[in-house]
C-alpha cells in the first residue's frame, strides 16, 4: 500500500481526501496541530473506513517532526492542506498568514528535498485569479493581482512550487485550484466545522435553517448577473477529495520535473438566489434572508473550466448543486443533535 502524507489531514477537506484515500487503496498518515480541527475527527474518519489512520499531532514547520515521520514511514508524497484560510482573517493578519502559508511550505519542500520525497499535492484555490473577467476559468487564465492576502499566497506557493520542481529535477507536483467546496461526506460523521459565525454561504444557509442564526444576509443583489446575485461554482467536498486521489495516482506515473496546474469545479456556476432557492426545495427548510450592501473583495461571478481535470486526471464533479445542499443539510442536523 502507497502511504501519502496529508498535512491538515483532520480538516474540512483533508478529512475527505483521508477518506476517499483509504478507499482507493492508499495508506494515508495525517499530520495535524487541530489550531483549525477537532481531534475527534480523526476517530469519525476511522469510523467510515473501518480501520486506523497513523496521526501524528503537531506542526507541519516542526522540521523534526516531518524528518522523524519521513524516516518512519515509507511516504511516496504529500498532498499539502495544511495553511490558515480565511480571507477576511488574512486581511488583518497578512504576516500570520505569510509565515504559515508561504514559509511553512517552503520548510515542508525542504524536508521533502532532503529525504527524497519527490510527489506534492498542493492545494490551491481559485482565488489565484484574482479578478478574473472571462469565463468559465481557464488555467491558462491570468492571475492577476490576488483580492486578499489569502488568496496571495496561494499565487507565490504555487510559484514556489513551479520554480523548485524545475530546479530540483527530481520533484514532481500538482496544484489544484479549488472553487467553492460545499456539503458533507453522506455518512454525516464529518463536514464542515466553521469557527463561529461561518463566513462562507453555505454554512450560513444551514445555520439559518437551523436556527441557529435569525436570517442570511444577502451581500448585494445589484450585480450585472441574471437575479442580481454574484455566481460561484460550488463544488461537492467528496468530489474534491476524489480530486486529490486522482492527482496522487496520475503524479506517481509522471517523470521527475513535473509540474502542472487544475482547476477542480463542477464548471456550473450558481447565484446566491440559486443556491438559497435549491436548498429550500431539496429540504423543505425555508431560508429566511435580507438583502444587504456588497461584501467588499466579492468578485461577481466565478466559475471554472473543467476540461483539464477531465482530460489530465480523468476527474469531473459527481454531484448536483441539490445534492451537496443536502449533505449539507443532513451534516448541520447531526451538529445540532450533538450540541
Ligand atoms: C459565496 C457567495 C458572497 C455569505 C470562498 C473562500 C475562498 C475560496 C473560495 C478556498 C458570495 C455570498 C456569502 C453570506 C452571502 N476558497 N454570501 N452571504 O467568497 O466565493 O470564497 O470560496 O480557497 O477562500 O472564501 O465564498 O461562501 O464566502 O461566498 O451573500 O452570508 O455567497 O457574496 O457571492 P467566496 P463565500
Amino acid at each position: 500500500m502507497k502511504t501519502v502524507l496529508v498535512t491538515g489531514g483532520a480538516g474540512y477537506i483533508g478529512s475527505h481526501a483521508v477518506v476517499e484515500l483509504t478507499t482507493a487503496g492508499y495508506r494515508p498518515i495525517i499530520i495535524d496541530n487541530f489550531s483549525n480541527s477537532n481531534e475527534r475527527v480523526i476517530g469519525q474518519i476511522e469510523s467510515i473506513v473501518g480501520s486506523k489512520i497513523p496521526t501524528y499531532k503537531g506542526n507541519f514547520q516542526d522540521k523534526k517532526l516531518i524528518n522523524k515521520i519521513f524516516s518512519a514511514e515509507k511516504v511516496v508524497g504529500v498532498i499539502h492542506f495544511a495553511a490558515h484560510k480565511s480571507v477576511a482573517e488574512s486581511v488583518k493578519q497578512p504576516l500570520e498568514y505569510y509565515e504559515n502559508n508561504v514559509a511553512g511550505l517552503i520548510s515542508l519542500l525542504e524536508v521533502m528535498e532532503l529525504t527524497d520525497i519527490d510527489n506534492l499535492v498542493f492545494s490551491s484555490s481559485c482565488t489565484v485569479y484574482g479578478e478574473a473577467d472571462k469565463f468559465p476559468i481557464t488555467e491558462d487564465s491570468p492571475m492577476k493581482p490576488a483580492t486578499s492576502p489569502y488568496g496571495t499566497t496561494k499565487q507565490i506557493c504555487e510559484t514556489i512550487i513551479k520554480d523548485t520542481t524545475q530546479a530540483s529535477k527530481k520533484l514532481k507536483a500538482m496544484s489544484l485550484r479549488y472553487f467553492n467546496p460545499i456539503g458533507a461526506h453522506a455518512s454525516a460523521l464529518i463536514g464542515e466545522l466553521p469557527h463561529g459565525t461561518p463566513a462562507n454561504l453555505v454554512p450560513f444557509i444551514t445555520e439559518v435553517a437551523a436556527g441557529i442564526r435569525k436570517e442570511l444576509t444577502v451581500f448585494g443583489n445589484d450585480y450585472p448577473t441574471p437575479d442580481g446575485t454574484n455566481i460561484r461554482d460550488y463544488i461537492h467536498v467528496v468530489d474534491l477529495a476524489h480530486a486529490h486521489v486522482k492527482a496522487v495516482g496520475f503524479l506517481l506515473k509522471q517523470k521527475p520535473a513535473f509540474y502542472d496546474v487544475v482547476n477542480i469545479g463542477t464548471g456550473r456556476g450558481s447565484s446566491v438566489m440559486e443556491v438559497i432557492r435549491s436548498f429550500e426545495k431539496t429540504t423543505g427548510v425555508k431560508v429566511p434572508y435580507r438583502i444587504g450592501p456588497r461584501r467588499p473583495g466579492d468578485a461577481v461571478s466565478y466559475f471554472a473550466s473543467a476540461t483539464k481535470a477531465k482530460e489530465v486526471i480523468n476527474w469531473q464533479s459527481g454531484h448536483t448543486l441539490a445534492q451537496s445542499l443536502k449533505d449539507a443539510w443532513l451534516w448541520q442536523e447531526t451538529l445540532k443533535k450533538k450540541s
